[in-house]
């Protein structure tokens, strides 16, 4: 029998937080779920509350927090531009400050402590398709730095605390990932295509479209991030999750206009500074070290996807930034 534990999931009632604190609890694990809700709703995990093995705190994890558990799972941070680059400097504080309290707290009570960390610790690569050994390029002093260098401090920290103090680690580099939750406010590229769609606006291409991504469905993401919790202990990561299926921008919004028989036009506008021109992820390491491999191909996440927005009421959910 498995054995159960008590589990904190930093940033918990987020997008991705909130399918991880479902699925931990479906495990029957102890789950304590910790937000400031800065870019997630109440309602992500208010079906949640009941459970007598789920716990909610409001608390900012900027501050020192004092739990006893077994893993934590540090999601904290505003992930999309717009809100990342909203307060950048709180964004920075949220990466390394966090990392400092996650990690003191899991050398104080010997836990395990998985880092959500990201491909935008590569930049805008030099490299096609980015390995974990890819060492990125990344603009310390532009706009989207808080985020990187901020992702990149924690990889530090992490490292460090595992080399200097035997701390368990295990880092993630997350590609891309979308889903139903995701904040339909949150300026990525799907949400912002899958809300215009649905409401016969234009679709906002940036550039000339042919800018590549690659999208991970949720499912397949949540599932990497268990088994690299799961990992041996010789593997503290970084390790890239991702689907390293590519498409253009174009055809992604092409496969929206289709998959929501939406009327809506094409509108083109400047590229933001510092937007990468490619990025797929090399899971090699994934699939040989966790057996890990996506499985849902981005047309049939997309019609879960869109299901999902046609069933919310997007009013209820704040733009939490002016750069939507
Ligand atoms: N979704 C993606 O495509 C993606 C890609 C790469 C990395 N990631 C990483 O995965 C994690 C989860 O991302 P997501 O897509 O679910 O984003 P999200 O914005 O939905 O979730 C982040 C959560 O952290 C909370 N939070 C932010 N600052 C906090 C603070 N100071 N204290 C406490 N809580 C705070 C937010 O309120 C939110 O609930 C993030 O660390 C993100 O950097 C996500």
């Amino acid at each position: 029998m498995a054995l159960l534990k008590r589990i904190l999931v930093t940033g918990g009632a987020g997008f991705l937080g909130s399918h991880l604190c479902e699925r931990l609890l479906a495990q029957g694990h102890d789950v304590i779920c910790l937000d400031n809700f800065f870019t997630s709703q109440k309602q992500n995990v208010s079906h949640l509350l009941g459970k007598p093995n789920f716990e909610l705190i409001r608390h900012d994890i900027t501050l020192p927090t004092w739990l006893e558990v077994d893993e934590i799972y540090n999601l904290a941070c505003p992930a999309a531009p717009g809100h990342y680059q909203y307060n950048p400097i709180k964004t920075m504080k949220t990466s390394v400050l966090g990392a400092i309290h996650v990690l003191g707290m899991a050398k104080r009570c010997g836990a395990k402590v998985f880092q959500a960390s990201t491909s935008e610790v590569y930049g805008d690569p030099q490299v096609h398709p980015q390995p974990e050994s890819y060492r990125g390029s990344v603009n310390p002093i532009g706009p989207r730095a808080c985020y990187d260098e901020g992702k990149r401090a924690a990889e530090t920290l992490f490292m460090d605390y595992h080399r200097r103090n035997g701390v368990a680690i295990r880092i993630a580099r997350i590609f891309n990932t979308y889903g139903p939750r995701m904040h339909p406010y949150d300026g990525r590229v799907i949400s912002n295509f899958l809300r215009q769609a649905l409401r016969g606006e234009d679709l906002t291409l940036f550039g000339d479209g042919s800018q590549t991504r690659s999208f991970c469905y949720r499912d397949d993401m949540i599932e990497g991030i268990l088994r690299m919790m799961g990992a041996p202990a010789d593997l503290p990561g970084p390790v890239n999750l991702g689907n390293p299926e590519e498409f253009t921008i174009r055809q992604l919004a092409e496969l929206v206009l289709e998959l929501t028989g939406s009327q809506s036009k094409l509108a083109w506008k400047p590229l933001p500074a510092d937007d990468p021109a490619q990025r797929r992820p090399d899971i090699t390491l994934a699939a040989e070290r966790l057996g890990w491999r996506p499985v849902v191909a981005l047309r049939e996440g997309l019609e879960r996807t869109i299901n999902w927005f046609r069933s919310i009421d997007v009013s209820d959910y704040r733009p939490p930034t002016p750069n939507y």
